[in-house]
């Protein structure tokens, strides 16, 4: 068998993207080089090693008949889907991480949650859930017989108890940082952590529309500052992260950015050529993309609550 992994280590001289917390650091930087190619994903994982990557952060088609996909019956969906789940696990290094991205399938008017129709496949394939990510944003269809969607779901699963989860990389500001004790054996210290607390499991990041600064003619990307946070907290530099259904590369972005290892496919040759696109940006310095810790738009707020 083709082993993948061959070229994983190889590192690219690149610089430092303009808006990254690095930029006053050092302006040249080394990225992996990353593994993506035009592939059906059951193809594609078939050559990758057993127990080697370390988080896969992906986003299936929902079976609603976007352009890159056949509107299928969602009889036969969680089937389809569970061959390449089946596959993902098997690539799964032991203390990874998977997170599967959807949304609802709509049949008539009736809404059915595709985390709901696929959690069973992670349960019997003895994955064990962590969260059930809620991501809200404030754009999309307007409903006139339900209330608007305005949620997507990340529900993140692990191999084992004993799994990699970094807190400290983010950490949002908290609400009140200079709340102290105010009785106790620690009165007058701190009471929330210096770096900020927990960001939850409740997710607030703009989708992708036509104003956002990362869109491509890609339907439904990932905001890169999601893939980020996914990134940080479930990886350690070098580790591979891995998106079988990679779109136009976000999910490679917000690993590269971070020195972690990327791979991926997408059936779409025009979709991988725009990640390619993207990737020659972000070495080149030039990728323009949303930052991980700025402000949702406020308009109640001067500047929207931008600086
Ligand atoms: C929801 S989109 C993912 C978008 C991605 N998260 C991004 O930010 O660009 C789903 C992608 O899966 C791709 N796709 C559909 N079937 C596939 C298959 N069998 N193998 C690989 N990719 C597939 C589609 O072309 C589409 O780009």
């Amino acid at each position: 068998m083709e082993n993948i992994l061959d070229n994983h280590a190889q590192y690219v001289e690149g610089r430092v993207m303009e808006n990254s917390d690095e930029s006053n650091l050092d302006s040249q930087k080394c990225y992996l080089f990353p593994q993506i190619s035009v592939s059906d994903n059951l193809k594609f994982l078939s050559n990758i090693p057993d127990s080697t990557v370390k988080t896969i952060i992906t986003s299936p088609p929902y079976n609603i008949g976007k352009n890159y996909e056949k509107r299928g019956s969602i009889d036969t969906y969680p089937a389809k889907q569970r061959l390449v789940i089946e596959e993902c696990v098997r690539v799964l290094h032991p203390q990874g991480s998977i997170c599967w991205q959807v949304g609802n399938f709509v049949r008539s008017g009736e809404i059915i949650p595709l985390d709901i129709l696929l959690h069973p496949i992670f349960c019997e394939l003895g994955l064990q859930m962590r969260n059930r990510i809620i991501w809200h944003f404030e754009h999309g269809l307007h409903c006139r017989n339900r209330f608007s969607g305005r949620y997507e779901t990340i529900n993140w699963y692990t191999k084992n108890n004993d799994y990699t989860f970094n807190l400290d990389p983010v950490r949002v500001p908290s609400k009140y940082p200079n709340k102290r004790h105010f009785k106790g054996p620690n009165k007058g210290k701190l009471s929330g952590n210096p770096l900020g607390k927990n960001p939850s499991d409740l997710w607030i990041f703009p989708n992708v529309k036509s104003n956002h600064v990362e869109k491509t003619i890609h339907p439904c990307q990932f905001p890169i500052e999601l893939v980020e946070r996914l990134v940080l907290s479930l990886s350690n530099k070098g580790d591979i992260v891995l998106d079988p259904y990679l779109g136009v590369g976000s999910t490679m972005l917000g690993a590269l950015m971070h020195n972690r290892g990327a791979m991926g496919c997408d059936t779409n040759p025009e979709y991988i050529r725009i990640a390619w696109e993207r990737y020659n940006k972000l070495i080149s310095g030039t990728l323009k993309t949303r930052p991980m810790n700025k402000p949702v738009y406020d308009p109640s707020l001067p500047k929207g609550g931008h600086r």
